[in-house]
């Protein structure tokens, strides 16, 4: 066995970007054409950044607070998102086929809230995914936690299956409630995800040394949204994110249980694709809050 690796004084080489040979998105260069296509349905090519609007609570917790009738209070915002990530029971039986856009399908699934979250297993077959022309197919990876191994045979499963597919993984680290979410436990997370094959990678951001979280990940990271914040603080959190080296945020609750929904994911799109300050986006916000 190899001793845990607990050296201090790492080099992480921040402020030099991984280059991105052959496609513009870090660590996607030498894969097939399909998949680069899918993944330019996920991130859009001019700014290199997503906005994934997530809306799959409900594979363990219901219908979640924002997400009761996702009819009337999701579709309207389709328009401003890059991406959905979703149910493939949503998807089916509720989003219209005309939405062109990269669907994200939550791919793993099992316990629900009252159980314990990591005994995950794969919840959907690599058919159904072309069937619905999924973008990427999304796994919960839960580093530390009860099932960690199975969750990461989960998700390498859904590698093979997706690498045969020219369907990217979307690997999702799951924070338990005993584990620490710092840049350290970060960095293990997504780098042993992206050591596995995953194409990409979801996090939390945490306030410290997160640009060594994206600098030592070799393919990109979005970040979660988490816990329904005041609008100014989310956007401040989105803001810092993209400014150390997120590609883009998978934001749920912090869109759909805003006040403002509509005003909230346009003031986040500002942040993202157009590098607005948290202040100007807020501002966007506030404007458009008031004229809905
Ligand atoms: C978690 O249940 C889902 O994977 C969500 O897609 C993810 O946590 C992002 O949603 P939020 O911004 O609400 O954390």
């Amino acid at each position: 066995m190899p001793e845990a690796d607990d050296k201090q004084a790492k080099s992480f080489h921040t402020d030099r970007p991984q280059e991105t040979p052959g496609f513009f998105l870090k660590g996607c260069g030498a894969l097939d054409w399909g998949m680069q296509n899918r993944l330019s349905r996920i991130f859009d090519p001019d700014s290199g950044r997503t906005v994934m609007l997530a809306v799959d609570h409900g594979y363990f917790q219901g219908p979640t607070t924002g997400l009761e009738r996702i009819d009337l209070d999701i579709v309207p915002l389709l328009g401003w998102a890059d991406t959905l990530m979703c149910t493939r029971g949503i998807l089916r039986s509720v989003i219209p086929p005309t939405f062109a856009k990269g669907v994200v399908l939550r791919a793993s699934g099992g316990p629900s809230i009252l159980k314990e979250l990591s005994d995950e297993h794969l919840a959907m077959s690599i058919e159904e995914a072309v069937r619905l022309d999924a973008a990427a197919l999304a796994v919960q990876v839960f580093i530390g936690g009860e099932h960690e191994s199975r969750s990461i045979r989960n998700m390498t499963r859904l590698v093979d299956a997706g690498n045969r597919h020219g369907i990217p993984t979307l690997a999702v680290t799951a924070v338990g409630r005993e584990l620490t979410r710092d840049a350290k436990y970060m960095r293990l997370a997504v780098r042993i995800c992206a050591e596995l094959g995953a194409t990409y990678v979801k996090t939390y951001f945490v306030p410290e040394d997160f640009e060594t979280v994206t600098a030592s990940c070799p393919v990109p990271i979005v970040i979660a949204g988490g816990k329904k914040q005041p609008e100014l603080d989310a956007l401040r959190m989105a803001s810092l994110a993209i400014r150390q080296g997120a590609s883009g945020v998978d934001m749920g609750r912090n869109i759909f249980q805003s006040e403002h929904p509509a005003a909230m994911i346009r003031a986040v799109r500002a942040v993202v694709h157009e590098n607005a300050s948290p202040e100007e986006a807020y501002d966007l916000y506030r404007d458009l809050r008031e004229e809905s």
